[in-house]
């Protein structure tokens, strides 16, 4: 996006930069079981170091509240990026913004690389406390911010970090935002939104937001069901919310009126419960059994949703459209997931997707490398799909007239 200034703009020969990733990996007992994130910000780390320059890395990870928890400790992810980075020597200070990082950032040379500690061990991360931010800021020339997945935290290290010093985009960040400008800002028509997940309630900011910019949306998963019954269908045992009939209806009657076609389950899988593989069976959804509830979509519905992907030029996906993670309710998620993949893989279809589960269902059906581009960002996504502005992108948007 032009708006903002990016790392490849800048002269920062000899300087020090204050890098904002996003290391907040997923922990299973103290082990880290992807390293996706840490891979996604080599490329802006090996450019800035590239460019003669130092850098001190922050990040934060998990939830510690501002106290010192020493099972979330920077150092095991600092020991990673070393190993990815090849280089003898990543410097870890014990503290945030304490005597150590502030002693080790000053003997900083060009080609260095040090973590400051956990930011979240602070209390004023989160309150996006100025004189935090002012520390922070004090021990570099230069922010970037290559946390696209943070950026929708207020926080000292995204947000009032770059009151104190010239700030642009990384390469990571640059590159999620010129993607989801691309499908939602500027998109070749027509697009296609999938939207899926269990509750209306938590996704109607984004589905009202989304009736107004694509050209058809498809809906799944459990909210399925419950614009089904808004529309006079019985769903036997299916979980539904009983208070979002009216919101449902509205959502239809709005998509009418903004021409947004809704495509909605035709026929589903269905059976007594998660458990009980036995009653397992398909059905039109005007025969869905009183006992059984909808598990995943129908192969009627997995072919006409193929239909509208082949004729869709852009698509949006956020939420699976079953219960994935459990087989063999996950057929129509991946049955899709592959249709899409191929459609991007022919160059007939734009196609990105984000959102916790979302990743984690793309990534059973083998197609992450298939989508345009799958986004780092769990929260920040969503923030993003209602037409929210991000207080950390819109900060560098805000800061790019300063010099650098
Ligand atoms: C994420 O994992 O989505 C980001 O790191 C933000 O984490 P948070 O929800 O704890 O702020």
């Amino acid at each position: 996006m032009s708006e903002l200034s990016n790392l490849e703009q800048i002269d920062i020969t000899g300087k020090k930069v204050f890098l904002r990733v996003d290391f907040n990996v997923p922990l299973i007992e103290g082990k880290i079981i992807s390293d996706i994130r840490i891979l996604e910000a080599i490329p802006t780390i090996k450019l800035i170091l590239s460019k003669g320059a130092a850098v001190i890395i922050g990040s934060h990870l998990g939830r510690p509240k501002g106290k010192i928890i020493p099972e979330l400790s920077i150092s095991p992810i600092a020991n990673i990026l070393k190993q990815h980075l090849q280089l003898p020597n990543v410097m870890v200070a014990s503290d945030v913004i304490g005597e150590s990082a502030i002693s080790l950032s000053t003997k900083l040379l060009p080609g260095d690389v040090m973590f400051v500690e956990n930011l979240r061990f602070e209390s004023g991360e989160e309150t996006n406390d100025a004189e935090m931010a002012k520390v922070l800021a004090s021990m570099a020339d230069v922010f970037v911010n290559d946390a696209f997945s943070c950026s929708h935290r207020a926080h000292s290290s995204v947000l009032g970090i770059t009151s104190f010093l010239p700030s642009v985009a990384g390469l990571s960040m640059q590159k999620e935002i010129d993607m989801l400008n691309k499908v939602l800002k500027k998109p070749i028509k027509p697009v296609t939104a999938i939207v899926g997940g269990s509750k209306i309630s938590t996704k109607l900011a984004i589905l009202e937001h989304l009736i107004e910019k694509v050209d058809h949306m498809i809906i799944g998963g459990a909210m399925a069901n419950t614009f089904l019954f808004a529309n006079g269908y019985s769903v036997g045992k299916s979980l539904f919310e009983s208070d979002m009939l009216e919101t449902a209806r509205n959502i239809l009657k709005e998509a009418q009126l903004k021409s947004c076609s809704i495509s909605l389950p035709k026929d589903a899988m269905v059976a007594e419960d998660l458990e009980n593989k036995e009653g397992i069976e398909t059905v039109d959804v005007e025969r869905v059994p009183e006992e059984k509830m909808i598990l995943d979509i129908g192969p009627r519905t997995s072919r006409v949703i193929s239909r509208v992907f082949s004729q869709s030029k852009t698509l949006l996906w956020n939420g699976p459209l079953g219960v994935f993670e459990t087989k063999p309710f996950d057929t129509g998620t991946i049955l899709a997931a592959k249709s899409v993949a191929k459609l991007t893989n022919k160059g007939s279809l734009i196609s990105v997707a984000g959102g916790g589960d979302t990743l984690a269902a793309l990534d059973m059906a083998g197609v992450m490398e298939g989508f345009s581009h799958v986004s780092t960002g769990g929260g920040a996504f969503l923030e993003w799909l209602k037409g929210d502005s991000l207080p950390g992108i819109e900060a560098l948007i805000i800061n790019r007239s300063k010099d650098i």
